[in-house]
This record gives C-alpha cells, structure tokens and sequence, in this order.
C-alpha cells in the first residue's frame, strides 16, 4: 500500500464538494493507494472546511489515511505529491473567461510559489481554476525550475469528455465508442474539438455523421457548453468537472491504454507549430507515472489547422496580458 499526498484547494466551492469524496473512495489513485486529503482555501472559508473535513471522516473510508484542512499553504502544501488548484473566482452569467485572467492571475503565482517552496519534489500540479491555461502558466513561471515543466497540466477533460458524450449521442452509441477525440488550445469558447481524427465505433467520424453537424454545430456546442450549464443551472459545472478531474489524473497515473489517447492543456515543446511554453490542450498518452508524451504524427488538415490556430492565437493573446506576472 503506497500513500498520497494530495492538495486541494477552493476546498469549500462545490467542485471539491463533488470532488474530495471520490479521491477519498479511491477512485482516482485506484484501491492500492492510502490517501493523506488537504483542504486548502482561504481564511474566511476555513470554517466551513472544518464541515467538510467531518463529513470525509464520517464517511469511514478505508483509504482515506488522513484528512485536513488549511488555509496556511506552507501547512497544505508540505510535501504534496498532487496538487489540485480548484480554487479561483468563478465565472459568472455573461462573463468570458478571459474577463477572469486578471482577477485570478494573482493567487496562481502564489501558488506558483507555495508549491516550489513546499510540496514534493516529485509534485504533479493540475490547474482547473479559470482560465485554466493561463493560470497554469503563471503558477508554472512562479514556481520557476524548481517543478519541470511536465508537471504541470491544466483541465480540458471536461471538454473531451462534452465532445464525446455528443458525439456518441449523435451516433446513437455509447461514450465508450468514440476514440481519438482530443481537444486542442485553450479552455475557452475557441478550443477546438478534433472530430477530423475521431472515431465512432471504430469508423471516422464524419463517416458516421455529417460533415456540416460537425463544423457548423458540434464544435460550437463543445466550446459554448460550459456557458450553457451556468445559464441553466445559475452556476458553472460542478460535478461533471470533479468527473473530468478525476479521469484527468487516473489518465496520467495509468498507462494509456491500446492506441488512444486524452486530452489536457500542457507547456508546449513546439510540437505543431503551438508556441513553445505555452499551456494548451494537445492530444496525450501517458507512461503511467504521471507523465505523459504528446502524440507525435497526427494529421491536422486546414480546416483543424485554421481552427488550432485561432485558439493558440487567443493563447498567445492571455500570455500577452498577463506577462507582467511571468517573472
Ligand atoms: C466549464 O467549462 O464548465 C467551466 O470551466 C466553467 C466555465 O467557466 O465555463
């Protein structure tokens, strides 16, 4: 039995609420590995952390070796292996992501920093606090050399798994049937869902369903889908999130299984033309010890190329406004 140590911060906010009792049941790092839970947020919430921390322990988890919580990061963050950067503003009805970059800018290079001082050398660190690419970029810049750059990754599962779930519906198949649908730049209303590479049931996408659906509806579903469930719901995703946060991670600690792959923002190598340094979503296989490679080969025609294009110029836009937090 091995053990974890992991950090989650907005530990209040409803995404951990849906969150922390599935890392502590064991479903991210599977039914070999003890977990010591960290609740980060910040003083005011530190109250209602206490709350959160006595329903964890009131759920007897046979795994969970350990829970705590903490607004006091040198406290949270000591000796973390994972690190999950929930915590951010959220955003509101009517508000773009981009709206947020400045307003969270500030509490990632503290994070940045805290983890550089404090975790493990060993850290992994996943962004989901909007706009999650960005913000990974700043906690990376502020973190400095002390974490490599591959440790750092930022949520658009959520993303993948929206595309797959309407594809599949659209094919009148199950999720489980679409393979090789991975999500490109950033997570915003410019991310590009890759149908032109996708299976469904083993055949190529546009052969199970039209070309027009795809261009004209698919995509702009996938990339309005997170402004539409704060629309119905008055609130942004909560659930489906923890879903993605969890898949996330499991992706990364396990070995990508057959030839498929997932998706996650990460530090550009340059591959694909994609600015080197940049966080942004690119097809990914893992090793299965939390590292990952970016798949090298795939076919991007000028219709994905135009569409990638415009979310890495809208990346390099975010970089732009933020650089006098880059050190
Ligand atoms: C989502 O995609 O649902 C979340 O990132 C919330 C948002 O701001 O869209």
């Amino acid at each position: 039995m091995s053990l974890v140590r992991v950090v989650v911060t907005g530990a209040t906010g409803q995404v951990a609420y849906a969150l922390l009792p599935r890392i502590a049941a064991g479903e991210m790092f599977g039914p070999d590995t003890e977990i010591d839970l960290r609740l980060s947020d910040i003083p005011p919430m530190i109250e209602k952390a206490t709350g959160v921390v006595m329903e964890l322990e009131d759920g007897a988890y046979p795994l969970l070796a350990r829970v705590s919580a903490s607004s006091d990061r040198a406290e949270s963050h000591t000796g973390a292996d994972w690190v999950l950067l929930v915590g951010s503003v959220p955003r509101g009805p009517g508000m773009e992501r981009g709206d947020l970059i400045r307003k969270n800018g500030p509490i990632f290079v503290d994070e940045g920093k805290a983890i550089a001082e404090h975790a493990s050398k060993n850290v992994h660190v996943v962004v989901i606090g909007n706009p999650c690419n960005t913000n990974c970029l700043i906690a990376q810049h502020a973190a400095g050399d002390t974490v490599p750059a591959d440790r750092w990754s930022a949520l658009t599962r959520l993303d993948q798994n929206r595309a797959t779930s309407l594809l599949a519906t659209k094919a009148h198949l199950r999720s489980r049937d679409v393979k090789h649908l991975a999500i490109w730049g950033n997570h915003s209303a410019t991310l590009y869902p890759d149908f032109t590479n996708a299976t469904v049931g083993g055949t190529p996408a546009d052969q199970v369903v039209a070309r027009t659906w795809l261009e004209t509806e698919f995509i702009p579903a996938v990339q309005k889908r997170g402004a539409a469930v704060i629309v119905a719901r008055g609130a942004s995703s909560a659930f489906s999130a923890a879903q993605a946060i969890v898949d996330h991670v499991k992706s990364l600690v396990t070995k990508t299984p057959g030839d498929d792959w997932f998706s996650a923002a990460v530090v550009s190598d340059g591959s694909y033309g994609v600015a080197r340094g940049i966080v942004s979503s690119f097809p990914l296989r893992s090793r299965g010890d939390g590292g990952y490679e970016i798949v090298q080969g795939v076919t991007v025609d000028a219709f994905a190329k135009s569409k990638i294009d415009a979310t890495i110029a809208e990346l390099e836009k975010e970089r732009e406004i933020v650089k006098d937090l880059l050190g």
